[in-house]
């Protein structure tokens, strides 16, 4: 089994897909699991995770993902990350699924704030869920592209989200072998170690 720092160093944002390879329906389920058990404050979890496969959508979509466009067609699969739109429904959503302690965290320190700052609240426990996500799909050799470069509110009329609002996307599926942005032909570029971290 690789090590997680070494897992770090090799997954990479991939580029260029090979169009003819699919991910198996075994490591789909394999992807599905690890993104039901992403983190999340107080395990509010208001995400929705939408699989595209389907070649005709693809094909509709890769027009609204600017310059992402080649990699959404050629890619196996999209997952499409989308927030809980409705505060109502939010709340309906935890006191059902939440034990009291959580929902009492929720209505101290988060319900009294403004719609958006709720909402900012809601989409960062999203955005975790990108990075667990990305992880789990190199531990299972899966290449991927996080994707904020795409039109959300066309995504959300193509794939018909309602209630739920599109942040962003993942391309996954494997590299082409002459993929430019490979870290065997570019190096990773990262800021210095002691200017990002601090030991005090
Ligand atoms: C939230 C988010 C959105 C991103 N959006 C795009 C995108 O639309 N297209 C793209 O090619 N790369 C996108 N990236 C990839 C970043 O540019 C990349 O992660 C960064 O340059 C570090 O490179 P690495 O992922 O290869 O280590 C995105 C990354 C994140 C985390």
């Amino acid at each position: 089994m690789t090590d997680f720092r070494t897992l770090a160093a090799d997954r990479y944002t991939t580029k260029k897909y090979d169009p003819t390879k699919q991910i198996s329906a075994e490591l789909v389920a394999e992807l599905k699991e690890i993104l039901r058990l992403s983190p999340s404050s107080i395990n509010s979890q208001p995400w929705r995770f939408t699989f595209v496969s389907d070649p005709k959508l693809k094909e509709e979509l890769a027009p609204c993902s600017f310059h992402n466009e080649e990699k959404v067609k050629d890619a196996s699969h999209l997952v499409v990350f989308s927030v809980i739109d409705n505060i109502d429904l939010f709340e309906k959503q935890i006191n059902e699924n939440l034990p009291e302690g959580a929902v009492g965290y929720y209505n101290k320190n988060i319900k009294p704030g403004t719609e958006a700052e709720i909402k900012a609240w809601m989409a960062h426990q999203v955005y975790l869920s990108l990075g667990f996500f990305l992880s789990g799909a190199a531990s299972l050799g899966v290449d991927s592209t996080p994707m904020e470069g795409i039109n959300t509110a066309e995504y959300d009329r193509i794939l018909n989200i309602e209630g739920y609002r599109t942040l962003f996307a993942v391309a996954l599926g494997y590299r082409d072998p002459d993929d430019f942005n490979q870290p065997s032909l570019k190096p990773k570029s990262r800021i210095d170690l002691n200017k990002v971290i601090y030991s005090i």
